[in-house]
């Protein structure tokens, strides 16, 4: 108890949920909700115009993401560069290959950010934002070919809304979560500020306290020695019985051995008792004695 502080039985519940929910992890994957974003803006995206976000409504039990789309030229692109959303995509920036219209994906996670997103040893600060450009050449809505694109201006900037630090004195970094699962890391040089190259997810993380991994690591730690002591426990446990079964097999020998003693006594008048006369034998039967 002395190791973890504050250490009680709610928090041995807690960490059992969270042993839980890890196991039901698989159902919170981002690349999954990314593509159900997608064809969920190419279903609901109706007549778009040029140039004007449109937030996409999402089903009821995704209540607190948000999803919005625009669509746009090339040109214009180039030449103008978007804003919308948490995001500033400045101008000269082409799309590779050439699409001559682009569709650009917006998403802010809200509160579900920590289900699909998180850093080791940090803790998210900020929502967990996105962006995706698509080739919307050939499509009334979003188009179903990602593009990339080549920056040869500005790089692109995120801003957040007003990260809450609560008067921690810690230093806030900016996170993108690339295509595949990479995760990098980079120090924020305006506040609430993050720059990109590139397409993908972001947020804002501050190191986590190290005190809740260590509590956990003692208490993998305790769980393997008290495995430990069950096995040992049950052993012992096993060795008293076998301990016990014997004695009483062999208080009942001997009580066979007087019943025996008492009939050969009436019977034979000589007392042998059956165990050591069969002990006794081979040495009997045996030429050599030593
Ligand atoms: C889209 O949703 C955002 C956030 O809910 C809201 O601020 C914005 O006004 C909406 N825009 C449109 C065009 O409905
Ligand atoms: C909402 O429900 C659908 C199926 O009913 C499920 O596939 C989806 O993952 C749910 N959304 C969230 C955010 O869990
Ligand atoms: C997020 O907030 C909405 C209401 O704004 C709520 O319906 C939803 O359950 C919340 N999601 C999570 C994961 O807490
Ligand atoms: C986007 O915002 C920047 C600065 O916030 C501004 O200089 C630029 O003109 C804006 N672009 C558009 C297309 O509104
Ligand atoms: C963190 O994210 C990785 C990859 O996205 C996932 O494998 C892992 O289970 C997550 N861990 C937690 C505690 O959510
Ligand atoms: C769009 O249509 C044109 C002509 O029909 C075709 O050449 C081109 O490959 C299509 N682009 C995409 C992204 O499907
Ligand atoms: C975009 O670039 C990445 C790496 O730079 C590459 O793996 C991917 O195939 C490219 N996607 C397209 C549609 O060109
Ligand atoms: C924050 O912590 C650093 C060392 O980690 C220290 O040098 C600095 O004075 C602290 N600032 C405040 C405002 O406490
Ligand atoms: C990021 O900031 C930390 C301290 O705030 C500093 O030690 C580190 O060198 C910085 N890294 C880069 C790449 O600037």
């Amino acid at each position: 108890m002395g190791f973890c502080k504050g250490w009680n039985f709610k928090w041995v519940i807690f960490y059992f949920s969270l042993l839980l929910m890890e196991a039901v992890k698989g159902s919170y994957d981002p690349e999954s909700l990314g593509v159900f974003f997608h064809d969920h803006a190419n279903k609901e995206l109706e007549k778009p115009r040029t140039g004007t976000l449109y937030n996409i409504s999402l089903p009821a039990n995704f209540s607190g993401m948000e999803v919005s789309v625009v669509r746009i030229r090339s040109g214009t692109f180039w030449a103008r560069g978007v804003n919308f959303s948490f995001f500033n995509i400045p101008p000269r920036i082409v799309p590779d290959p050439y699409a001559k219209r682009l569709a650009i994906v917006y998403e802010n996670l809200g509160n579900w950010s920590s289900y699909y997103y998180n850093v080791t040893g940090y803790s998210l600060v900020a929502p967990v934002v996105g962006f995706m450009v698509y080739d919307s050449s050939n499509s009334s809505a979003v188009g179903i070919q990602k593009l990339n694109f080549t920056i040869r201006g500005d790089p692109i900037t995120v801003r957040f809304p007003q990260v809450e630090l609560k008067g921690k004195n810690v230093t806030a970094k900016c996170v993108k979560f690339g295509a595949g699962g990479t995760v990098k890391l980079k120090n924020m040089t305006k506040p609430n500020v993050c720059t990109t190259e590139g397409q993908g997810h972001f947020t804002i993380v501050i190191p986590s306290p190290p005190k809740k991994e260590r509590c956990i690591l003692w208490w993998i730690f305790g769980f393997g020695i008290g495995l430990l002591g069950l096995i040992l426990l049950s052993l012992v446990l096993l060795g008293i019985i076998t301990f016990v079964r014997r004695i009483r097999i062999e208080k009942m020998e001997r009580k066979s051995e007087k019943g025996v003693a008492f009939d050969t006594f009436w019977i034979g008048g000589s007392k042998m008792p059956s165990a050591s006369m069969i002990r006794t034998q081979p040495t009997l039967e045996n030429d050599y004695n030593p």
